[in-house]
């Protein structure tokens, strides 16, 4: 499974870059927000930074306005994944933007029937909400296993996405669905790392080494 990181933040990219934990990037207007910073410039920044396809997202309504904003986000680095919204406006704009050979990242995905219309629009990616659902007591991984089975069955190669990702638990959930892509902020792949019994073990062995004397350098 590749790993996104959720974030506009570049010194949360980079220290996760620098230890290969990053296949990709996926931005938002939130995000952008969050951020403090001008859209193209830290997008831009991004690119530089990150080899691999960084998501984009456009803030019209419109298809015609979308594609626009898409095909200007797109002049920014070979690498942009133009996001745009799941709606019929969307969609047409993702089959625009796709057939003129931009990546597009479909977003705001709440159900298989969407998953489905962003696959058949070309879409590379389709970005499933996990934690949304859950919010509204709805189980969001039995959508990204939904969508795998559909996507499987037809042999559609637009890569699922899982987003909306709030848990470390989330993460192995989607790795052992099949998820192509997880996108999460910074703090819930570093949280992947954590486990009680390896503090445990390591403050035994810490006492243990002094106690003996343990000298290695
Ligand atoms: C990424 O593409 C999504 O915009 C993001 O994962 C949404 O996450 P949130 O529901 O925590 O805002």
């Amino acid at each position: 499974m590749k790993f996104f990181v959720d974030t506009a933040d570049i010194d949360a990219i980079a220290e996760l870059n620098d230890l290969g934990m990053v296949d990709g990037v996926t931005t938002n207007p939130s995000l952008i927000l969050k951020s403090g910073r001008d859209i193209m410039e830290v997008t831009k920044e991004i690119c530089e930074l990150v080899s691999g396809p960084v998501s984009a997202e456009v803030i019209a309504l419109e298809a015609e306005d979308m594609i626009a904003e898409g095909r200007k986000l797109a002049e920014i680095a070979p690498n942009i994944a133009v996001k745009v919204p799941l709606t019929w406006a969307g969609l047409k704009a993702c089959k625009t933007l796709s057939d003129e050979g931009n990546m597009v990242n479909v977003t705001l995905c709440f159900s298989a029937n969407q998953a489905l219309l962003a696959a058949k629009a070309g879409a590379t990616f389709i970005s499933p909400f996990i934690g949304r659902l859950d919010d509204l007591n709805i189980d969001g991984l039995d959508l990204i296993a939904d969508i795998r089975t559909i996507y499987d069955n037809y042999g559609f190669e637009t890569q699922i996405l899982a987003a909306s990702i709030r848990t470390a638990n989330h993460m192995s959930e989607c790795a052992k669905i099949g998820a192509d892509v997880a996108t999460a902020p910074p703090a819930v792949i570093k949280a992947m790392a954590n486990h009680m019994l390896t503090d445990k073990g390591l403050d035994q062995f810490v006492k243990d080494a002094a106690q003996a004397g343990i000298k290695i350098l």
